[in-house]
């Protein structure tokens, strides 16, 4: 055909009207695809603002409770609950204790709210004095990187684990990066009878700046040196589709990679490669960031959130663990009714 046959491309013919952009509208969002993070802390009666993430609290138990009613109510996927512990020692020991703050809020949580799906972070570093997310050889020199004791540290993730499904938990989701924690943690919980109960792998998880704001939260900052020996550079890629080809082989369920937005690549290629359900965690750091200029005026806050959450579907992911689950499930209720 002669080029002067061919009429020019008009792409936004199909964007004029609402009723156009819906119908060709290709990602969904939805409230049964976020995951609301939660930090239980004890007492009573507390909802303990969280000063570098404003609009998130520490609850106590009882405050959980009330929170996550409103949360089945607006149709939410599930959520991830957080201890922040007061007692830590060497050996993480809290992590696992059958009356431990997580297996307390588990149980209390199943009993009265049966069908929410609760999914629980397995890891160490709320719970160890040192603040690492596993147990540590030896004494420390002066400026000497942490050395994972990695046997010790399988085992109390898998205890921990174990303890989480005893309690009630719906989901497990290892946080830790430490190598073999999926095959240690799906055995250990076969092993106890939990055959049912998936894991949620953070598989790529990077050694990031942005989760300042929830170890604040979490009051779980390592006391010396950093995380890099552990979890992932954010130069690599690659490293990421080995992770999951080794977490997969173990036995996960669901694949995570964490942060989200800078991350947009590994959320694509996980889900290109692997075709397992990828969630997203858009973590505290990414929530602060939005907060702190719309609270300068510079950024129009919901509008922001919702455009990055809808690039994370985009990308590929269909699990979003995010702390704006709460208030975008709201605005997408609304808009439904
Ligand atoms: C603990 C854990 C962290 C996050 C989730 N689980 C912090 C860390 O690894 O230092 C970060 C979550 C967030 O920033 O929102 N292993
Ligand atoms: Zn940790």
């Amino acid at each position: 055909m002669p080029i002067s046959q061919v009429a020019p491309a008009r792409p936004s013919r199909l964007r004029q009207t609402p009723a156009l952009r819906q119908l060709v509208q290709e990602g969904q969002l939805a409230p049964r695809q976020l995951i609301m993070p939660l930090f239980v802390r004890p007492g009573r009666r507390l909802r303990q603002p969280i000063p570098s993430m404003p609009g998130q609290h520490q609850l106590s138990i009882d405050a959980l409770l009330k929170e996550c009613e409103q949360l089945q109510r607006l149709g939410l996927g599930g959520v991830l609950l957080f201890g922040v512990a007061t007692h830590k020692d060497a050996q993480a020991s809290r992590a696992f204790a059958s009356q431990g703050l997580v297996q307390q809020a588990l149980r209390a949580l199943k009993a009265r709210l049966p069908r929410l799906l609760v999914l629980t972070d397995v890891c160490l570093c709320a719970y160890t004095s040192h603040g690492h997310c596993g147990l540590l050889h030896g004494r420390r020199r002066q400026n000497e990187a942490p050395r994972v004791d990695l046997p010790g540290t399988l085992r109390a993730l898998a205890r921990t684990a174990v303890s989480h499904a005893q309690a009630g938990a719906d989901v497990v989701a290892p946080s830790d990066m430490m190598d073999g924690n999926v095959a240690a943690i799906r055995h250990a919980l076969d092993a106890a009878g939990h055959t049912h109960v998936p894991i949620l792998a953070y598989t790529a998880k990077y050694a990031s700046a942005l989760y300042g704001p929830f170890r604040e939260a979490a009051n779980s900052a390592p006391q010396f040196g950093d995380r890099r020996g552990y979890q992932m550079d954010p130069r690599n890629a690659e490293e990421a589709l080995r992770e999951a080809q080794a977490d997969l082989a173990a036995g996960a369920d669901m694949l995570m990679v964490k942060p989200a937005l800078g991350y947009l690549d590994i959320i694509y290629r996980l889900k290109q490669a692997f075709a397992v359900p990828v969630a997203a965690f858009n973590v505290s750091g990414e929530y602060a960031m939005v907060k702190a200029a719309a609270a300068r005026g510079w950024v129009d806050e919901p509008a922001l959130w919702m455009e990055q959450l809808l690039c994370l579907r985009r990308a590929g992911a269909d699990v979003l663990i995010t702390y704006w689950a709460q208030q975008a499930a709201q605005v997408l209720q609304a808009r439904t009714r």
